[in-house]
């Protein structure tokens, strides 16, 4: 594992950076006639994703983060798989991993707030060694990350000899350290290319490995991690939306099973999944990835019909607004990676940056 800093509020158990940046007042949280006044607008954007008897609740949190923010020099993070209120109130960059990953390495800010899992808050703390990088929930974690180790990754060396390895961003940092390079989903098939290799281990994810084996020539070799939300999607779920409607279309994204990236018109990262839709405006959709991106793009794509098949991703909703201003006042969770490990890491995530630019 790598090392990372916990800290919960109180002057025993301050964080580093807590101690760098100093402790903030706890800001108001009441809805006032003059709050709501001033937050109408916003909520006028997201209103057909967040009910009205949630406003009142969230814009006090939203106020005080947005302006926290600003005194903190901080920037927020936030995957296409936070909830709107999260990705369309307070986030300053949001993204799929490989944008997030290009956008933190870019950041003017002294401290990165990462609305997303923990392998993306590595990442980013990879890239900005200097910068204090935060984590709302330290337990937001990752199926795949979890399914293999850095010991398994030198028996792969072993039992390979020679044989290039390509992981999966959705890893941590000590599985990066081991590997010649990373990839995300929406470059996997060039970077498993770039080699210019008869065979390459494609890890730890099982069926975006046998997703790029359908792309590409070379041979590749995967291991059995898989996503526990997309792996619950069936075929036969999405043959029914099919036929109740023969003019629905089927977007994946490809940690999805075979059988269910066979069914579908379009498979691509969750950007890539956004900007099919938005550019082809299809009048229905099925978004076959994490719900919570369905609610973000149908805020700016009026006129088409989301089917939502509720796969939540415990670890990606762990994040939320009360904890992301617990964040920025106390400035935790801290995310720290062992500087041996970070070295070996940040060569195999920039090699995967460089490649893409
Ligand atoms: P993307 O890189 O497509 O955003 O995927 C990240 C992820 O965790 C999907 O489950
Ligand atoms: Fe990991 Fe799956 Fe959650 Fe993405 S959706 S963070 S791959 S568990």
């Amino acid at each position: 594992m790598t090392d990372m800093t916990m800290s919960t509020p109180g002057e025993a158990t301050l964080s580093q950076a807590a101690r760098k940046f100093g402790v903030m007042e706890m800001p108001e949280l009441e809805y006032t006639e003059e709050l709501a006044k001033e937050m109408a607008p916003l909520y006028e954007r997201v209103s057909s994703v967040i009910p009205s008897v949630e406003w009142p609740f969230c814009a006090p949190y939203i106020k005080a983060i947005n302006d926290l923010k600003k005194k903190r020099k901080a920037v927020v993070l936030a995957h296409n798989y936070q909830t709107p209120e999260i990705f369309h109130c307070v986030a300053d960059i949001v993204g799929d991993s490989l944008q997030l990953a290009k956008e933190a390495s870019n950041v003017d800010a002294d401290i990165i707030v990462q609305c997303g899992v923990h392998f993306m808050a590595e990442t980013s703390k990879l890239l900005n060694p200097e910068k204090t990088v935060l984590i709302p929930d330290q337990g937001a974690g990752c199926s795949l990350a979890e399914s293999i180790t850095g010991a398994d990754v030198r028996l792969l060396r072993e039992k390979y000899p020679g044989v290039p390895i390509v992981t999966y961003v959705n890893t941590t940092a000590e599985v990066k350290a081991e590997c010649d390079i990373c990839c995300t989903s929406s470059n996997a098939v060039q970077v498993v290319e770039s080699f210019g290799a008869p065979r390459v281990l494609c890890i730890p994810d099982e069926y975006l490995a046998k997703y790029v084996a359908t792309k590409t020539d070379v041979e590749i070799i995967a291991w059995k991690g898989h996503c526990e939300v997309h792996e619950r999607f069936t075929a036969e779920e999405l043959r029914a939306y099919r036929k109740s409607d023969p003019a629905i279309k089927i977007i994946a994204h490809p940690e999805c099973p075979p059988d269910v990236l066979a069914e579908a018109d379009f498979t691509g990262s969750t950007s890539g999944m956004i900007d099919w839709v938005q550019t082809k405006r299809p009048p229905k959709v099925v978004m076959v990835t994490e719900c919570s991106m369905s609610d973000n793009v149908a805020v700016e794509t009026p006129g088409v019909e989301f089917v939502r098949p509720c796969n939540l991703c415990p670890h990606m909703k762990k994040i939320t607004l009360p904890k992301i201003l617990d964040s920025l006042l106390f400035l935790q969770d801290e995310v720290t990676v062992d500087p041996n490990t970070a070295i070996r890491a940040r060569q195999a995530v920039e090699r995967m940056i460089n490649l893409n630019n």
